[in-house]
């Protein structure tokens, strides 16, 4: 555990590149090594949270050369894993660990997976509950307990899987992503209707590597039993989640200007970007490759006068890893913003709602939480004048980011106890906003 002390800076100005984005990379890992073919990845991200990804499947008897940023991937097809020797730890990679429970649950064989200390403490029934109701064979102590939830570890017993309609009760990426790759293994057509659109990298991933996929309105349907093609090659953007953390940083300091070149802009992740244009940001997209199956472009950013707006429940789930840094912009917006439904977060890395209102609160921001039934709502004050203080990231990487940023144009020092948690999905954040800095 290491400390981060920041202190105000006048602006920031330059051009940068960004390590590519986390959710494409596990997408792209994970569906090359289950179809027929190699498949090199270009630019991966080398995020702790991606290598978790990677070993599972190399465990999993998955041949991945590692070459800089390159993988190349020797696909085996649907039935290709083997039986893993061990047990898989995936870290505390959320991501990781429900993605595989979808593609592990098909097999012919048994796998245990475990995680990490704060993985282990995250919900995971959201995953076990649709998976079971397609045939899935699961243990855990949890569900042994007949507790309410269910957390890691867990066993999961390949078995004969069937198509079922699930209509997603909470709106999660994760969640979807894991039936729609069971429903690669199952007899019939899964389909899945999403309330609330959530990150859709799994699906244009899928339909690049040519599986029987559509999509009409909130209903995605997935055929099962066919095999995935690779496309050979696929190029993976850089994460709009880490430019986020860039983004608020030159809208709140004066005089920044600053050019974010190739950046994944696939609609299901803009949400901060509409929002903060909608509080006054100056933010241009210029889009380069329309071509691809994801949206890439560049992303200019000057200096901005925020004001306040209102943030629906509706637009939540496609900001909802921005929320920390949406906070921190909003402590410098002209009038009150109330963020709705954010409920979500405390069951993140870490409960995001607590460390981040007690980070802000701490550097004298006026953030207060408001509850209606289940569902909770931020409400910050803007335009105060935070100033430094000894602060905890409770080990969650985008709180660590959000309060370094807040830090930037706060009066005094910042102390943030544990900054190597940022490896998690930035391992270079400080390094390019050292260079960036004024
Ligand atoms: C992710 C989905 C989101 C997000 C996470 C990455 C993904 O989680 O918070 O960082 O890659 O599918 P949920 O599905 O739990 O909302």
């Amino acid at each position: 555990m290491s400390s981060f002390s920041i202190s105000k800076v006048s602006f920031l100005k330059g051009k940068i590149k960004l390590p590519a984005d986390k959710s494409i990379t596990h997408r792209a890992i994970i569906i090359s090594s289950i179809s027929k073919g190699k498949t090199i990845i270009d630019n991966f991200s080398l995020s702790r949270d991606c290598l978790y990804t990677l070993e599972a499947f190399r465990k999993l008897g998955i041949k991945i050369i590692k070459k800089d940023l390159k993988l190349l991937v020797y696909g085996r097809g649907l039935y290709g894993l083997r039986p893993p020797k061990s047990p898989i730890f995936v870290g505390d990679s959320g991501t990781t660990f429900r993605l595989l429970c979808g593609v592990l649950a098909g097999q012919d064989f048994s796998s245990v997976l475990t995680a990490g200390k704060s993985l282990s403490r995250r919900p995971m029934l959201r995953v076990t509950q649709p998976l079971r109701m397609m045939g899935a064979r699961i243990i855990s102590e949890s569900k042994i307990k007949n507790l309410k939830e269910e957390y890691p570890p867990i066993i999961i017993n390949g078995a004969e899987l069937k198509a079922i309609t699930y209509r997603l009760p909470v709106a999660s990426a994760q969640v979807k992503s894991a039936i729609l790759l069971a429903g690669l293994y199952a007899e019939g057509t899964t389909k899945i209707i999403e309330p609330i659109p959530t990150r859709d990298h799994t699906e244009r991933m899928l339909k690049l590597f040519k599986a029987s996929l559509t999509v009409k309105k909130k209903e995605i349907a997935i055929k099962g039993k066919r095999e995935l093609t690779s496309p050979g090659y696929i190029f993976i953007p850089g994460d709009i989640s880490s430019a986020s953390f860039f983004i608020v940083g030159s809208l709140i300091l004066e005089g920044s200007s600053l050019l974010i070149n190739s950046v994944s802009l696939n609609p299901t992740r803009l949400g901060l970007i509409k929002v903060l244009k909608r509080m006054g940001a100056k933010i241009t997209l210029k889009y380069r490759d329309t071509s691809s199956s994801e949206l890439i472009g560049d992303v200019w950013v000057k200096s901005s006068r925020l004001r306040s707006t209102v943030v629906k429940a509706e637009e939540v789930p496609s900001l909802i890893d921005e929320i920390p840094i949406l906070m921190v912009a909003s402590c410098f917006a002209e009038g009150r913003t109330l963020i709705e439904s954010v409920q979500e977060l405390r069951v993140k890395e870490t409960d995001r709602i607590r460390s981040m209102v007690e980070g802000l609160t701490k550097m004298g921001a006026k953030v207060s939480l408001e509850k209606n039934g289940a569902k909770e709502n931020i409400i910050i004050e803007g335009e105060t004048n935070l100033k430094g203080n000894k602060l905890n990231s409770y080990g969650d990487h985008r709180t660590a980011m959000s309060l370094v940023i807040a830090g930037l144009k706060a009066k005094g020092k910042t102390v943030i106890d544990d900054i190597s948690c940022i490896k998690k999905s930035f391992p270079n954040f400080l390094e390019i906003l050292k260079g960036i800095i004024h």
